[in-house]
């Protein structure tokens, strides 16, 4: 296994849209566990393979407090959402900042396993945020693009006056 570098807010790359994974072999799996063990040392609660600058539609999760339920979903697709719900986000390519963000309440999402074992997943609260920020990741965006204009403005000159500075990722807030 090994620890991966997560990309920074406004790195380019995270602007990537991922592209699908064919084939759920030995490759994507190890992706998984150096994902994971860099999710649980940052520490998040989930990551999207964007943030490691792999652009494959690749999702992981894990909101248990034992760390110990890691959910994997491999081209995910939401295929019913519905209310609307606003919640604190943070993200871990954006270290340090925290803000609320509207979303879909409930969720149906389906994806594939690790095995490569397609399943759907219905979900709300805290793990539909979660699921709807990975997938996010995915398609090119970081959850700062969904504030105002303003909003993102402040964040990005304050990352900017923080320059190289680390901002530890706090836990018991969401970072994903
Ligand atoms: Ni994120």
């Amino acid at each position: 296994m090994a620890l991966l570098h997560i990309l920074r807010y406004p790195d380019p790359r995270l602007y990537t849209v991922a592209a699908r994974v064919d084939r759920v072999d030995h490759r994507i799996r190890k992706l998984i566990k150096d994902m994971a063990e860099t999710m649980y040392a940052a520490p998040g609660v989930g990551l999207a393979a964007t943030q490691v600058d792999t652009h494959l539609r690749v999702i992981i999760l894990d909101i248990s407090e034992a760390h110990d339920q890691l959910g994997v979903f491999i081209n995910p697709e939401l295929t019913a959402a519905s209310g609307v719900a606003d919640r604190e986000e943070g993200c871990l390519s954006v270290p340090g900042v925290y803000e609320k963000v509207r979303r879909a309440e409930r969720i149906t999402v389906r994806a594939l396993d690790a095995q490569g074992k397609p399943y759907t997943l219905e979900a709300e609260g805290l793990l539909a945020v979660c699921i709807q920020h990975e997938m996010d990741h995915l398609e090119g965006r970081v959850f700062v693009e969904r504030l105002s204009r303003l909003k993102r403005q402040r964040i990005l000159a304050k990352l900017k006056k923080r320059g190289r500075r680390a901002a530890e990722p706090e836990a018991r807030r969401l970072a994903l």
